[in-house]
């Protein structure tokens, strides 16, 4: 089996004394990683001196090594906070109107590719798989090959892939969403992602195959398509089933005091729809005053990416609606809005999942929105509670037993609060167990498989330009 190198942009190395914090990605990767000789590569989250050269920093676990360079202040600023996070993580958000696009920044996301390139390219072996992860990273493979890797690369998008017309509103879109060309495999989360970047490269000129899952672009072959990313559902049900005997989950359930949980769990982020959320909660009170005093919405919302300015506003924004809705509704002995911004263990999370009887997940655009997947996998299949779920995030493509609205409706969201916490038990158990079953059936380790093996078979196709070459040194030799 060759070994395989992961690159991302951050790297989870795994802490023996600390508590499982593991987010979607980490969980993603530990997966491929298992069972094989690996080696994670990317930022180590710090920055130094803008003089201090790249060193990379080799930290071996078991049969893993784990890579990370520190960035420096002007290219995390550039690239971090500048083009990946204020441009391409907008526009492939649908929020053209947010991008705040400079040269400067493009110019240092490119350049910190082609460092990561430089560092990591001294570590790669000629029979290494390489997988690639996420939109900083989307110009890597052209790094690599320029730097004369021709091994298998590819590339998972974990975030949406909007229609073509907003790709192309992408400033020089053809250095970072063409640059995918350079990929042997593309992956996307859903079908719907896949055809967007399919009519996008169509557009640039590629030509598809009969079943258009794999292109032709500038003399390279390229496999696309999608693999919903999973969660390690056995696993997750398991932490859930033991968590829910926790202290903490004892103290959580003491304070509601008898009343339904109502929960959600997002990265404090525009794309989350936590304040169209906080607003469909406060329609619910409105609209259905009997469940005043009966129930507790927790929100619970780690602060991310907080130097970019859109990402300070909505913690304003949220801010402001809790208050708001807590002072309208409250009274001396009800908060109807627990608002806690901080992150808690994946334990901690199994806990509150499985207590609350609705979970809402209302993401206005999300590629999968993995908290939708944690929360079906936690519930007590004697009792489980309902997922409401955004038409909006990828995760609605698989969910089929959730109730499904869209995010920009409050009375529609109101509705479904209502329908999720009158929903009769023989119905709560049907949903559960259907999408179970598919959560179960469709884990992590079978979508890490799956890239794996589209890898493999991206690299047997005949490619063409190779064929042309061939054909072309046949010809020339019956010549001389
Ligand atoms: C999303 C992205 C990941 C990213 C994560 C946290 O899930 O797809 O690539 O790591 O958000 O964001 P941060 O900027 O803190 O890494």
């Amino acid at each position: 089996m060759p070994r395989l190198v992961v690159v991302s942009n951050r790297v989870a190395v795994p802490d023996p004394e600390g508590p499982r914090q593991a987010g979607g990605l980490a969980v993603a990767v530990n997966a491929a990683l298992k069972r094989r000789e690996g080696l994670w590569f990317g930022w180590s989250g710090a920055t130094c001196a803008d003089d201090i050269a790249y060193k990379p920093k080799v930290i071996e676990r078991r049969r893993r090594s784990f890579v990370t360079i520190d960035l420096s202040h002007t290219d995390y600023q550039e690239y971090y906070n500048g083009f990946a996070n204020r441009v391409l993580w907008p526009i492939l958000h649908y929020r053209v109107d947010l991008a705040e696009f400079t040269a400067v920044e493009l110019s240092g996301y490119l350049r910190v590719n082609s460092r990561f390139a430089d560092a990591l390219s001294g570590f790669i072996r000629p029979d290494d798989w390489i997988w690639v992860h996420d939109y900083h990273l989307l110009p890597l493979a052209k790094e690599l090959r320029a730097r004369g890797h021709d091994n298998p690369i590819g590339f998972f998008l974990h975030i949406p892939c909007p229609p073509s017309d907003i790709l192309l509103a992408l400033p020089q879109h053809a250095d970072t969403m063409g640059a995918l060309a350079h990929y042997d495999l593309v992956g996307t989360q859903t079908e719907h992602d896949a055809e967007n970047l399919r009519q996008y490269f169509e557009q640039q000129g590629a030509s598809f195959g009969r079943n258009r899952t794999s292109f032709d672009f500038d003399g390279r072959r390229v496999l696309l398509r999608a693999f919903p990313v999973a969660i390690a559902t056995g696993v997750y049900a398991r932490a859930a089933r033991n968590a829910i005997r926790s202290d903490f989950a004892a103290e959580v359930r003491e304070s509601l005091n008898g009343r339904k949980l109502i929960l959600g769990v997002d990265r404090l982020d525009y794309s989350k729809g936590i304040p169209q959320r906080i607003q469909g909660f406060g329609q619910f009170l409105d609209s259905y005053p009997q469940w005043r005093h009966h129930v507790t919405y927790l929100q619970v919302t780690p602060t991310s990416r907080s130097e970019v300015p859109e990402y300070a506003d909505i913690n304003q924004t949220v801010n402001e609606l809790v208050g708001q809705i807590n002072g309208r509704y409250g009274e001396p002995a009800w908060t109807p809005i627990r608002y806690v911004n901080r992150a808690y263990s994946r334990a901690s999370l199994a806990a509150l999942y499985r207590m609350a009887a609705v979970g809402l997940v209302t993401p206005l655009r999300d590629g999968m929105n993995l908290v939708a997947k944690e929360y079906v996998a936690a519930q007590d299949p004697e009792n489980p509670g309902v997922l409401v779920l955004s038409q909006f995030a990828g995760a609605a493509e698989e969910l089929d037993g959730a109730v499904v609205v869209n995010p920009l409706e409050s009375e529609a969201m109101a509705a479904a609060i209502d329908q999720a916490l009158h929903m009769p038990l023989p119905e709560r158990q049907a949903r559960y167990r259907r999408m179970y079953r598919h959560l179960a059936a469709n884990d992590i380790d079978r979508w890490a498989e799956r890239f794996l093996s589209a890898l493999a078979e991206s690299r047997q196709q005949p490619r063409l330009f190779d064929n042309l070459r061939q054909l072309f040194a046949a010809r020339a030799s019956l010549f001389f």
